[in-house]
């Protein structure tokens, strides 16, 4: 029998390398994309075809983590057998600025689905995309009993939806986890990020096409992963037995100051030339340092992260050089409308 997946949040970073992996799996995977006035499906493109060819695996269905109604009827018509939720709005420094936006669909997103699986009456698992942000200010290691301080309006929302997914395991049943992920990035991270921010200005820099970066607070500790390694962590936790709650980290935590000079180093070039700061960056409240221990995981699901945030920042230079020699122009003008070269473009992200 063919499994069937619904991903929501599938045009996103994760939701590109999931759906792959889904596919690879012989998994039909259903995808809830947002309607929006220009393409916003460039990730998952290369993995689409015809749905009218028989051969037809993956199918995309409008709709949005607002609209409770939709979610309903797509989850009675799709009838999947497993259910990621990866839609949110998933940056931090944003989410002061689009607080209640942030809890409507990282919060209140969750309590949508979560009903919308209870009330199509539909049998399937439910994974939830949890956030190591729920640590915000408890000091690392940080793991599965650690206790939560949320830092931010997003982490605040995502605190509510790991309860409330927990609260439909224990209420109803329902084969519902948490996965609790540390900072995972790749070649298709968002380019606002600050991994994505700074290969991306990397390769920028050394083509000659611009000089700075502008950056703000360089203590951060993260414990950066390979997002492709931590999707298959997701599917790892709804085949177990019996559903719980997990930590997805590599357990090794760098700064992104150090995280900067192994990009640029890795380029020939010297951060400190190049990095100047504005405050615009910085947020009201931060998230000094997030290390995790993914002993559980690694133990019950078999699960082992092979790259961490070292290896990251020079397998993310080397692809955003070569984005930028692939795409040419293109890619330069689509640098242009980013926040390092025009700060006031895009406002402090
Ligand atoms: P991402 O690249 O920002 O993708 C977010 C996805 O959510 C996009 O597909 C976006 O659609 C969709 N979305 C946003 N608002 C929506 C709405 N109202 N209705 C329907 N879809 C909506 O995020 P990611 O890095 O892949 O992360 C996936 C999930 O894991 C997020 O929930 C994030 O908060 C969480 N998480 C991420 C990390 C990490 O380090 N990456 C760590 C822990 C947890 P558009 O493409 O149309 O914008
Ligand atoms: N974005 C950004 N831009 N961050 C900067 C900058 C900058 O110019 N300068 C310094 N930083 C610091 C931030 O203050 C933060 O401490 C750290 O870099 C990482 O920032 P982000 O890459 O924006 O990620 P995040 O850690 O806030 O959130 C990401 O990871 C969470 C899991 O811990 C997101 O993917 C969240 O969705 C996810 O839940």
């Amino acid at each position: 029998m063919t499994k069937r997946a619904l991903v929501t949040g599938i045009t996103g970073q994760d939701g590109s390398y999931l759906a792959e992996l889904l596919l690879s799996k012989g998994y039909e995977v259903h995808g809830l994309i947002r309607r929006a006035s220009t393409f916003n499906t460039a990730r998952i493109d290369h993995l689409y075809t015809d749905p009218h060819s028989p051969d037809a695996k993956l199918f995309l269905h409008y709709g949005d983590l607002s609209d409770g109604a939709r979610l309903v009827t797509l989850l009675a018509g799709i009838d999947p057998d497993e259910v990621y939720n990866l839609a949110a709005q998933s940056h931090v420094r944003v989410s002061f600025e689009e607080p209640e936006h942030t809890a409507d669909t990282t919060g209140s997103g969750t309590i949508r689905m979560l009903e919308a699986v209870r009330l199509s009456g539909i049998k399937t698992r439910f994974y939830q995309a949890s956030s190591s942000e729920l640590y915000g200010a408890t000091p690392p290691p940080q793991n599965e009993d650690t206790p939560f301080y949320p830092r931010s309006p997003y982490a605040a929302a995502k605190l509510y939806s790991y309860w409330i997914t927990k609260n439909y395991r224990e209420a109803y049943g329902l084969f519902a986890v948490n996965g609790i992920l540390f900072n995972h990035e790749s070649p298709r991270r968002g380019e606002t990020f600050v991994t994505r921010k700074i290969t991306r200005a990397v390769a920028a820099i050394k083509a000659g096409l611009q000089e700075n970066v502008y950056m703000g607070n360089l203590d951060a500790i993260r414990d950066w992963g390979y997002a492709p390694e931590y999707v298959e962590g997701m599917w790892r936790m709804l085949q177990a037995d019996e559903p719980n709650d997990y930590v997805l980290a590599t357990g090794v935590g760098i700064t992104v100051r150090e995280f900067l000079q192994i990009a640029f180093e890795h380029a020939g070039l010297d951060w400190q030339e190049h990095v100047l700061f504005d405050e615009r960056y910085l947020r009201p409240t931060e998230v000094d340092a997030l290390i995790g221990d993914s002993t559980r995981a690694r133990e019950k699901l078999g699960w082992t992260p092979t790259v961490n945030g070292r290896e990251l920042a020079r397998l993310m230079v080397d692809a955003d050089i070569e984005a930028l020699r692939h795409e040419g122009r293109a890619w330069i003008d689509k640098v242009n409308l980013q926040s390092w070269k025009t700060p006031t473009v895009q406002g402090s992200i």
